[in-house]
């Protein structure tokens, strides 16, 4: 399996997308954050850059908004190897060119061997597990406030990536926000979601019913 997938992947990867999602936090009812934590997965998470960026952007918008930072990250991947070394919370320092300086001094120390690891108050706000996408009714997830899907339902015909899509829906939270890669999913609305208008990311929010 991990010869036959791709796992390329690095931090804040999609600009776009991640703007959209300190967005969508610093717009919600300030009320609902302090009450209720935010759960944010990544499915398809690779060796865990895309979920340790969201913590890092969610702690971010959290702190700008006063509030303590009540969230947690789940990212799934099909790979034992992949979310092993994420697990582990070490890169190589290479991994974070690029990255802007502010962050990567806020986030990151130096480790051995030319390595950095993921401060400590962040790594504890992430999990991970093995979950292969297409078991996603077995999955456990539920009550999602983001789910974050990029890069990986390309491996996927188009009636299977509707059939994904669907599941992923049920588990958000009414209200939720779902992010796919930009061109992943084309010429279909998912049923119950609603489309979030962005020229650059694919992205659609569940429908309320009386959550807020
Ligand atoms: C190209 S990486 C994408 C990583 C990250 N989402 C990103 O956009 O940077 C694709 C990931 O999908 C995972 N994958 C492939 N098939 C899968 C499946 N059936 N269930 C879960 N993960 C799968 C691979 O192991 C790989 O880590």
């Amino acid at each position: 399996m991990d010869r036959l997938t791709v796992q390329e992947t690095r931090f804040f990867r999609d600009p776009d997308a991640f703007r959209l999602v300190s967005d969508y936090v610093l717009t919600r009812p300030r009320e609902t954050l302090k009450r209720r934590p935010l759960e944010a997965w990544s499915v398809g998470c690779s060796t865990g850059e895309e979920p340790y960026t969201l913590a890092m952007l969610l702690n971010e918008s959290m702190e700008g908004l006063s509030l303590q930072p009540l969230f947690g990250v789940t990212g799934s991947d099909i790979s034992k190897p992949a979310i092993d070394k994420a697990q582990s919370g070490l890169f190589s320092a290479r991994k974070l060119m690029g990255m802007d300086d502010a962050m990567k001094a806020r986030y990151f120390r130096p480790a051995e061997r030319n390595n950095v690891e993921i401060i400590e108050s962040i790594r504890e706000r992430v999990c991970f597990t093995r979950l292969n996408v297409l078991d996603l009714k077995h999955a456990p997830m539920h009550g999602m406030n983001i789910i974050f899907c990029q890069n990986l339902l390309i491996y996927f015909r188009r009636w299977r990536r509707r059939e994904i899509v669907k599941r992923l829906a049920e588990r958000l939270a009414p209200g939720g926000l779902l992010v796919l890669g930009q061109g992943e999913l084309t010429d279909w609305q998912p049923p119950g979601l609603q489309r979030v208008p962005s020229e650059h990311v694919l992205a659609w929010i569940k429908r309320q019913t009386d959550e807020e």
